[in-house]
């Protein structure tokens, strides 16, 4: 085996679009996975190589055997599964990624960071498009400045359905997002979930509304900026008040483990029909206020939002096999800066100050 850069949960979607990014840097990528069949059909469409292994555990064994020097996981939930992947890395110096996009993941990665820093390796968490875009934004607007008193994110995705069914690793995380939070006083605080909707007018003229769903762009938009407060949004939030009115019970319901396993194990079954991209870009938004009263905008502009996904991975895998990277567990922009995003084929879309 001569590629180095292993992909978790090889027969997925974003392992898919990664090992095709990969492709395109030059790269080879091992997707790694337990159904063999799917696994080569995925490899051939990709020109990758194999790893079939039953289990994650299994895959962990293999990593502290065979030492790659990268491995990026896409097996959600990561609170679930980042552990014991991330510990057979740190155990033979293999740097590690992963798409986790919820508050309890990222948390979980930050705290690794001492560990990493010790071990010589490199954690880097939220390399997707959700926290990737919306830092990135944030990481621009702060450049040089003061610590603002208040910060707003929105995600705005435009991502191409494909048939088939959700899958387990993306219910799972979908699920384990349902508590309301936002970041009060400098302190990670509940809060009403699927809040403070608004009216979004997209830099090419046409509107959507976001409303708040904490995820890790909260977290990773606080440490970017170290704002008191800080909201994150998406248009991905329903709108329908019926649901809105259901939340309070079913984020209560879904604290239970076994409730939500059974709840995930039956929506990932769920037959989801192909669908078009509903606009032509994915935006990242942040909003910015200072304590005298400035504000700053600001706007990321990319394609598809799993391809940006795809393109993200794969580009940190090739930094940190360039040895671009430094020990310790950090977020795409908090690690590489605001040009970061651009290197991945986005667009910073900044209006004067004043001029919102
Ligand atoms: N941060 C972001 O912006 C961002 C963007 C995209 C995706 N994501 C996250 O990335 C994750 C993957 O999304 P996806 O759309 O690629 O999902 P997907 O298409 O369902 O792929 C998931 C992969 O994980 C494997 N898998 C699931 N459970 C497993 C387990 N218990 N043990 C071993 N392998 C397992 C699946 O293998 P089988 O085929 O064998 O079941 C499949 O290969 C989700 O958590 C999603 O939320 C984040």
């Amino acid at each position: 085996m001569t590629a180095q850069i292993w992909v978790l949960g090889g027969t997925g979607r974003s392992a898919r679009t990664i090992a095709a990014q990969l492709a395109r840097l030059g790269l080879t990528a091992v997707l790694v996975g337990r159904d063999a069949n799917r696994l080569h059909a995925t490899a051939q469409q990709t020109g990758s190589e194999t790893l079939p292994v039953p289990s994650l555990t299994a895959a962990a064994a293999e990593i502290r055997q065979r030492h790659p020097a990268v491995v990026i996981n896409t097996v959600g939930p990561f609170t679930t599964t980042a552990p014991g992947v991330v510990d057979a890395c740190r155990a033979v110096g293999s740097h590690y990624i992963d798409l986790a996009n919820d508050v309890a993941a990222l948390s979980a990665a930050y705290e690794m960071h001492d560990a990493a820093v010790q071990a010589g390796h490199t954690v880097i968490t939220g390399a997707g498009f959700g926290v990737t875009a919306t830092e990135s934004v944030v990481v621009k607007l702060c450049e040089g400045r003061p610590a603002p008193l208040r910060v707003r994110v929105d995600m705005v995705p435009s991502i191409a359905m494909e048939e088939g069914t959700a899958g387990e690793a993306l219910i799972g995380t979908l699920l384990g997002s349902l508590q309301g939070r936002r970041i009060t006083d400098g302190h990670l605080a509940p809060a009403r979930i699927f809040s403070d909707a608004e009216r979004l007018t997209l830099p090419d003229g046409s509107q959507v509304t976001t409303a708040s769903m904490p995820s890790g762009e909260l977290l990773a938009a606080h440490r970017a900026s170290r704002a008191r407060h800080v909201l994150s949004a998406t248009s991905e939030a329903p709108s329908s008040a019926l649901f809105r009115a259901m939340m309070p019970t079913l984020s209560t319901l879904m604290r239970s483990e076994r409730l939500r396993s059974f709840t995930t194990r039956h929506l990932a079954r769920v037959h989801v029909r192909a669908k078009e991209r509903p606009r032509d870009h994915s935006w990242g938004h942040g909003v910015v206020t200072w304590s005298d009263g400035e504000t700053r905008e600001g706007w990321l502009r990319l394609g598809d939002a799993q391809e940006f996904t795809g393109a993200v991975s794969a580009e940190i895998a090739r930094r940190l096999l360039a040895d671009k990277g430094r020990p310790g567990a950090y977020t795409p922009a908090a690690l590489f800066g605001p040009t970061f995003a651009e290197s991945c084929g986005a667009t910073y879309l900044l209006p004067q100050p004043g001029r919102r």
